[in-house]
């Protein structure tokens, strides 16, 4: 197959061109090699000197911040990814099951078995594991290879994830010779409780269900990750063995549990419709005291012989059918809304019920999860309404009986206020969600506590999740201000669990170092929606001081590069609160650096009294950046030539501005003059002087 490969780029201009010209050529350079290497798996320079290329694209962005570009190779995230996992096509397709909906579907398949058999055998009945499949391969009894599923006939090389699995035995008891088992890895739903719990806590991201975490812990390309999650995996079929025998499913699966392996477990052989029926039910009761989550039992005819004479279709096996269990409804009665403030200050607005008992368990209670699902819903206090149980874990809201709603009853309204702390809580953009914007909120403490220490806030190292939460519970600290007090509380703290005297000054010295990290770090710290750690730095270059910052307008920061309506909205809304305010007097009062370090731009002011008019299309600029350019030095861009015009800025196909400037005496200047007079050099042509000024230098953080 021919692909369409784009030219390698001109040779990079040396570095007394300009620098637009400079970084545009990078990056069609870097566009070109990046295609190489990716499509073609062809690349065509080390990957060292990609790296410088795209170091120095870097560091040109940065000192010209106005011809950044979303779309640049210096965006991708990350740059060259990992390598992927390697194909691997299985010798023994790993067939999907044929679902059946009702125990009538099931009588039907134990029909048709005993009709195309002639026989009627014994059948084992198993729980059907919502995980992950994988196939297993052993040679000489040692674990060589696993893979996923994929598509059944050919998944993904995941062997080195698989052998952090402790059920998966890396040597078997017996060197049998050739041995492919296939299981479902799976997490048992306190550990994906655990997993989601310190993933909220963390701020990462959170899992929709077991299946999805044990699907993206398998995927990770660091082993180590998939080490840290506890899978767990069970084997319910031999695809393949040479030098071992077996008659029956049963006894393939006794053979896999001598072998080493964990093996599904509830099974049971039965004989005759009513047996089997029986079993599905008793799994069915077992739901939420199995290791495991399920949605189904696995109906399999037993003996290996009666396997191979019903065959398969190209998907499915004719000797098994899985049974999908209903999920169980039930109704009750809303007593009450209420609204909690979740560790990352989201609020979740929740029902609580008149308890009813379903699939095995008592609930009390069910999440409305957010605005839009309770106005769609329209839940009410009083209202009756049907639950059910959505994979055994979660219940969850169907519908509202509205044939049985009371008299008087109101729509439930979404606090605009934190219940927990009086803050403004106020609806992300582009999502549901509401959060508290108080940085110093009850709810959201240990997570908020975590974030100030991370390494792009504060850093203070050893202040992990263990410390926080035994600090918290000492009652030694409330909320990030008070770590820097913990000092006159040496004494607890040295008696703190576990602690001791070098622990505890180690962490009193590593909060005194977090206090000279300076205004960009406290920024990250105090945990303003919307402000990252570049975000953070503009603030504090432009602003350098945290108390002028704290009273600037929303037109003052929307002029900021990349600020957007949202970000400045959400930076003055901050500041806007008492508590956040208190906490920063707090901290200063502490001793905690709120002063910049970073040199505030030198050409800031260059236009300021200045206004521009841009005419015609510019060599290089394009609109949006010159009055960028111009905006960023405090000068004004304006749409029509006037008395007041200090400016016209000309290029190619320039209208009857022009005309109207001759006409008031207004001077021309074209793109190059521009760009001289904001400081940005031009090189040296025939006719010009050498521009005097290079460009000024990137922005250094002192220190670093
Ligand atoms: S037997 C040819 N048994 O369910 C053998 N599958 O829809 C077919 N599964 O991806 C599989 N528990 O990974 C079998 N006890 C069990 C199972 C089971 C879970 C999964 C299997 C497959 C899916 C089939």
């Amino acid at each position: 197959m021919t692909r369409s490969r784009s030219e390698p780029a001109a040779s990079i201009p040396d570095s007394a061109a300009p620098p637009w010209k400079r970084i545009e050529a990078l990056r069609s350079l870097l566009a070109y090699h990046a295609a190489r290497y990716h499509e073609d798996d062809a690349p065509e320079i080390p990957d060292a000197e990609y790296d410088r290329l795209m170091q120095e694209l870097r560091e040109l962005e940065a000192a010209y911040p106005l011809l950044a570009r979303p779309d640049s190779p210096s965006a991708r995230v990350g740059g060259r990814p990992a390598d992927a996992f390697a194909t691997v096509r299985h010798d023994v397709p790993l067939l999907s099951l044929q679902d059946v909906f009702s125990e009538s579907d099931v009588l039907d398949f134990l029909r048709r078995v005993r009709q195309e058999t002639g026989e009627d055998p014994q059948l084992v009945v198993e729980p059907k594991i919502d995980g992950l499949s994988v196939a297993l391969e052993y040679r000489d009894g040692r674990f060589v290879r696993g893979a996923t599923r994929g598509d059944g006939l050919a998944g993904e090389d995941v062997t080195g994830n698989l052998r952090t699995i402790r059920d998966i035995p890396d040597r078997l008891t017996e060197p049998i010779s050739r041995l492919v088992a296939r299981g479902e890895v799976f997490m048992a739903p306190e550990d994906f409780e655990a997993l989601n719990d310190r993933a909220e806590t963390l701020g990462e991201k959170i899992f929709a269900n077991p299946r999805n975490a044990a699907a993206g812990s398998l995927r990770q390309l660091d082993p180590s990750v998939t080490a840290a999650r506890r899978l767990r995996c069970c084997v319910f079929n031999i695809q393949q063995a040479e030098g071992a025998a077996y008659d029956t499913h049963a006894e393939s699966l006794r053979l896999l549990a001598r072998l080493g392996f964990s093996v599904i477990p509830h099974i049971r052989v039965c004989q005759g419709d009513g047996e089997v029926l029986d079993a599905i039910r008793d799994i069915g009761e077992a739901r939420g005291t199995l290791p495991f989550g399920i949605d189904g039992a696995v109906v399999k005819v037993d003996p290996i012989s009666l396997r191979t004479r019903l065959g398969q279709t190209t998907r499915t096996p004719r000797w098994a059918v899985a049974y999908k269990y209903p999920p169980e409804q039930q109704e009750t009665r809303v007593s009450d809304i209420r609204v909690q403030v979740g560790r990352t200050g989201k609020l979740t607005p929740l029902a609580v019920l008149e308890p009813v008992r379903i699939a095995g368990s008592v609930v009390s209670r069910a999440t409305l999860h957010n605005e839009d699902f309770l106005s769609e819903k329209d839940v009410r206090i009083g209202d009756v309404v049907r639950i059910r149980k959505a994979g055994d874990v979660i219940p969850e809201i169907l519908s509202v009986r509205s044939d049985l709603r009371p008299a008087n009853t109101v729509p439930f309204r979404m606090p605009r206020v934190c219940p927990v702390c009086g803050a403004e809580a106020v609806r992300e953009p582009d999502s549901a969600d509401i959060r508290c914007t108080g940085a110093d909120c009850p709810a959201q403490r240990f997570r908020h506590i975590l974030h100030f220490a991370s390494r792009d806030a504060m850093d203070i190292d050893s202040l992990g999740p263990a410390i926080v939460d035994a600090l918290l519970q000492a009652g030694l600290i409330e909320g990030v201000a008070d770590l820097y007090r913990l000092r006159d509380k040496r004494d607890r703290l040295v008696a703190l669990e576990r602690f001791g005297e070098k622990s505890a000054d180690r962490l009193l010295a590593a909060i005194d170092r977090s206090k000279a990290r300076g205004l960009d770090r406290v920024l990250v710290a105090l945990g303003i929606r919307q402000v990252g750690v570049a975000a953070a730095r503009e603030l504090a270059r432009r602003f350098q001081d945290i108390f002028r910052l704290m009273d600037a307008s929303e037109d003052e920061l929307r002029l900021i590069q990349d600020f957007g309506d949202i970000t400045a909205r959400s930076v003055v809304s901050f500041f806007a609160q008492e508590q956040n305010r208190s906490l920063v007097r707090r901290l200063a009062e502490a001793g905690v650096d709120m002063a910049s370090h970073m040199l505030e731009r030198q050409v800031d002011a260059r236009f300021s009294g200045m206004t521009f008019v841009l005419t015609g299309t510019l060599p290089s600029l394009t609109r949006e950046e010159a009055s960028g350019l111009i905006l960023e030095r405090g000068g004004r861009v304006a749409g029509s030539v006037s008395a007041r015009t200090t400016w016209v800025v000309a290029g190619e196909a320039a209208g009857s501005k022009l005309d109207k400037a001759a006409a008031l005496g207004v001077p021309v200047i074209d793109e190059a003059e521009l760009f001289r007079m904001a400081g940005l050099g031009m090189p040296a042509g025939p006719d010009r002087p050498a521009a005097p000024d290079r460009p000024a230098a990137p922005d250094r953080e002192a220190g670093s």
